[in-house]
């Protein structure tokens, strides 16, 4: 079985996330003792911009127009990726909450890869998968406890951080997508919230 692990926080080992995201795969390894891992750390790849650079690449590559040197290190970057995505048999995406939403380079990192003919198909009405996934876990930490009943506002509030993920996942044809809320993570709670999301992701593993 081969991993594709999405790390969209930069603090390393003082991530819940990144923590939360490696239970999860030492379980996942103890069913699969072949797995094999395919790291994606957004902070750690040389992503190149969207700019007006990368815009060309996309559309000189679908024009068939030969692209200079740096549209094509930028293509050859996007179509490796998107590479990435198709390879895997799953997906695990550790997604901090940032500002009600998630990481600005995750946003980058899709932006890159959603390219049509690669990750989606479009026929001018409908959208499509461009690839087949069986299954994706999106492990999202927050500070706050949104979900605790004595908070002030509605979950759907503060939903973007997911929202939006799982319906990129879902498009561009991840089967079936799961996620994990973990809450707490920067008050006193936040040790036994983590503990309590390795728990959850060692027992969702088996039928990963
Ligand atoms: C830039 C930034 C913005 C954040 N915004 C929010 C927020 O809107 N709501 C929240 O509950 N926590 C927020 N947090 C806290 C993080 O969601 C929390 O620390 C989480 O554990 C981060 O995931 P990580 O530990 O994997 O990096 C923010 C943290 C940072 C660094």
């Amino acid at each position: 079985m081969r991993l594709l692990h999405i790390v969209t926080s930069p603090r390393g080992e003082r991530s819940a996330s990144v923590a939360v995201a490696d239970a999860f795969i030492d379980a996942l390894r103890a069913e699969h003792p072949d797995l094999e891992v395919d790291l994606l750390d957004v902070w750690a790849e040389d992503m190149p911009e969207f700019d007006r650079r990368t815009i060309e690449a996309k559309y000189k590559s679908v024009a068939g127009e030969a692209l200079d040197d740096v549209e094509a290190r930028a293509w050859d970057w996007i179509t490796g990726a998107a590479q990435r995505f198709a390879d895997a048999d799953r997906i695990v995406v550790g997604l901090p909450m940032w500002n009600w939403a998630y990481p600005y380079k995750f946003k980058q990192l899709v932006d890159l890869v959603s390219q049509r003919g690669l990750l989606f198909t479009f026929d001018g009405e409908a959208f499509g998968p461009g690839i087949d996934v069986e299954r994706a876990l999106v492990i999202a930490t927050r500070g706050q406890a949104y979900r605790d009943p004595a908070s002030a506002l509605p979950e759907s509030v503060w939903n973007h951080q997911i929202d939006f993920p799982v319906f990129f996942l879902s498009t561009v044809g991840v089967r079936d997508v799961r996620t994990l809320v973990v809450e707490h993570t920067w008050d006193d709670g936040r040790d036994e919230s983590i503990e309590a999301a390795k728990r959850q992701v060692a027992a969702l593993a088996p039928d990963f």
